[in-house]
């Protein structure tokens, strides 16, 4: 199979979005006639219907995953799990997300479920499986013709089954569009928030430290983000605070470059993390030694400048933690406009 690096991915990905345009806005025939209301198993071993439990009457997020991927599926998931972060205030009332496998002859309810807890423990994300004719069937349905797992689509569906609104989006576009793409599926939300629903503006966040564009930053937003946070507390993998302190270098690039290929040499620090972080292996994200070392060298400037922050006694409000990761419970908006 041809392999792309991830990072190229990505950036195709983003561009087919923005010139490919969106698929079966506007009409409804991705109602109840639509899609296959079969039988399809949780993570929780727990029985529903496609269409009647997971569909109907609601805002959705679907996306398409299986637990042995070592490349996108888990990048893919993290940057979902940093949209749920930001509409916490809605997830499993009014929006859900919906992961389906593209493998269901192998991810059983227990892998799903394993896969599912290393991402999100909250109500409203549910991962499914179930007989893999009916997975297909699904699959096929939202666009994912392919009959091998590492060939499916890397984009996300939203939709809301109630106004028949359906499109596709990248969960590698910005966080705060993909934020926004989901609330827009609502018209109670989009009466009350007359902004444009896109806001093109350039990544200017995360005033006052110096900023512009030292190149590992931008990757670790992008790429490491969803995952890591810097200072701010394990997320998917661990904080990545002072790392370039616990570690030496050749095990660093070792480990940002190719993760699996440590892991087949039995490397004793990695099966340790392995060991505490489970349900979801660090993937190989095509990183080169150029960005092994840029990533590097923005993980100690990083870390130095926290440590900076954390020795000076109690300053004023310095907005330290610039980490995407770390905002919670962000948005809500006045709801009367
Ligand atoms: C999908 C989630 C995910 C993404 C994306 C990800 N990581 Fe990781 N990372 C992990 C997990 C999980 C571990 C723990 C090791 C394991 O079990 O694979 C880890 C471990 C690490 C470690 C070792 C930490 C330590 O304490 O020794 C480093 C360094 C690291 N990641 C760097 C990166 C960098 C740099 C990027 C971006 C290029 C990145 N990671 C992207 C999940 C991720």
């Amino acid at each position: 199979m041809k392999r792309w690096p991830v990072a190229m991915l990505i950036v195709a990905i983003a561009l087919s979005l923005l010139y490919g345009g969106s698929a079966a806005a506007g009409s409804s025939r991705w109602g109840k006639e639509y899609f296959p209301n079969v039988e399809v198993i949780t993570q929780n071993g727990e029985k529903v219907h496609f269409y009647d439990d997971l569909i109907k009457g609601k805002i959705v997020l679907i996306s398409f995953i299986f637990t042995s991927c070592t490349d996108l599926c888990p990048l893919t998931t993290a940057r979902i799990t940093q949209v749920v972060d930001r509409i916490e205030d809605q997830i499993g009332k009014k929006i859900f997300v919906v992961s389906i496998t593209v493998d269901p002859e192998n991810d059983t309810p227990a892998k799903l479920k394993s896969f599912a807890d290393a991402f999100y423990k909250g109500p409203g994300w549910t991962f499914i499986t179930g007989k893999p004719d009916d997975i297909r069937a699904i699959n096929a349905k939202l666009g994912n013709k392919s009959d091998v797992a590492t060939d499916h689509r890397n984009e996300i569906v939203l939709g809301n089954d109630a106004t028949g609104e359906w499109a596709r989006n990248s969960p590698f576009a910005d966080i705060e569009n993909v934020e926004l793409a989901v609330r827009d599926m609502d018209p109670a939300w989009r009466e009350g928030h007359h902004a444009p629903a896109t806001p093109l503006a350039p990544a200017t966040d995360q005033k006052g430290l110096k900023l512009q564009a030292e190149p590992g930053q931008v990757l670790f937003k992008k790429i490491c983000a969803p995952c890591h946070t810097i200072g701010v507390g394990d997320r998917i993998g661990p904080d990545l605070l002072d790392v370039t302190v616990r570690r030496d270098r050749p095990w660093l690039e070792k480990m940002i470059m190719n993760p699996f290929r440590l892991r087949a040499e039995k490397d004793p620090t990695l099966a340790e993390l392995d060991a505490r972080y489970k349900g979801v292996r660090m993937p190989n994200l095509g990183m080169s030694a150029t960005d092994a070392a840029d990533l590097i060298s923005y993980l100690a400037t990083k870390s130095d400048e926290i440590a900076e922050l954390r020795a000076q006694p109690e300053t004023s409000h310095v907005h330290s933690q610039g980490n995407e990761a770390a905002h919670h419970g962000h948005g809500s908006m006045g709801s009367h406009p």
